[in-house]
């Protein structure tokens, strides 16, 4: 994989590494910005991957970015047209699967986003709530995690979709979903009470996939996953390759 020989290159690892600890000790880099509607070029992390890339309200990736290794979501067992990568489909179908095993069918909302599916997204939410409230729950092109294709939103098969319920990790399936996702590498990008760090409104059916080591240190610690993402984009150099 291309990020592997990225962090091969010592030189460049041991100088990224003392400005990365630099910024820390300045204070530079141990959060993100606070939260705003910027248009800020966003840090593709790992390179060429992007499963810890931080997106929000600052940060966007360029009209043409697109993961590399999209793969039908019918690979992880959905019955479904939508795009995933390909890297989690063995833990989007071992999540899948184990909800199955305690009784909940997990459906697909939505999962991979183009960055012009993202801009018909946010303007039909736009056309429907106004732009004020749609700004609060839906990501300008460029600024979503959908784009990444490591973010899917999830619901209940037959049901409602997660978004039209008073609070979907209150139903059996969501609640499930809340304690356990971690487990497959999935975190909950926009947990109740975190606006103003996650930059957008309380979103318990959208989780998205970093790998089960990450979301195993995400679940461990009382930030949301952008504070904590944040932190490891700044310190990627020091981490092992995926
Ligand atoms: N609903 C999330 C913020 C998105 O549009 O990506
Ligand atoms: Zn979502």
């Amino acid at each position: 994989m291309r990020a592997r020989s990225w962090t091969h290159r010592a030189g460049a690892v041991r100088t990224l590494r003392t400005v990365a600890c630099l910024a820390l000790l300045a204070g530079a880099a141990a959060a993100p910005p606070p939260c705003a509607y910027e248009d800020r070029p966003a840090t593709v992390v790992p390179p060429d991957d992007g499963r810890w890339t931080v997106l929000d309200t600052v940060f966007r990736l360029p009209g043409d970015w697109r993961p590399p290794d999209l793969v039908a979501a019918r690979r992880a067992g959905f019955a479904d047209d939508r795009f995933v990568r390909a890297v989690m489909v063995p833990d989007l179908r071992a999540l899948r699967e184990a909800a199955a095993a305690a009784g909940h069918s997990l459906a697909l909302w939505s999962a991979f986003r183009s960055y012009d599916y993202q801009r018909r997204t946010f303007a039909y939410w736009v056309e429907r709530d106004g732009r004020r409230a749609a700004l609060r729950t839906s990501a300008r092109p460029g600024h979503s995690e959908h784009q990444l294709g490591t973010a899917v939103d999830l619901g209940t098969t037959g049901g409602p979709a997660p978004w039209d319920q008073r609070d979907w990790a209150d139903t059996p399936a969501g609640a499930w979903v809340a304690a356990n996702a971690w487990r497959f590498g999935f975190v909950m990008s926009y947990p109740e009470h975190a606006r103003d760090k996650t930059c957008y409104a309380y979103e318990p059916w959208h989780w998205r996939w970093v790998g089960r080591a990450l979301a195993a240190q995400i679940h461990a610690d009382t930030r949301t996953p952008r504070e904590v993402l944040w932190e490891v984009d700044h310190e990627l150099p020091q981490r092992d390759a995926p």
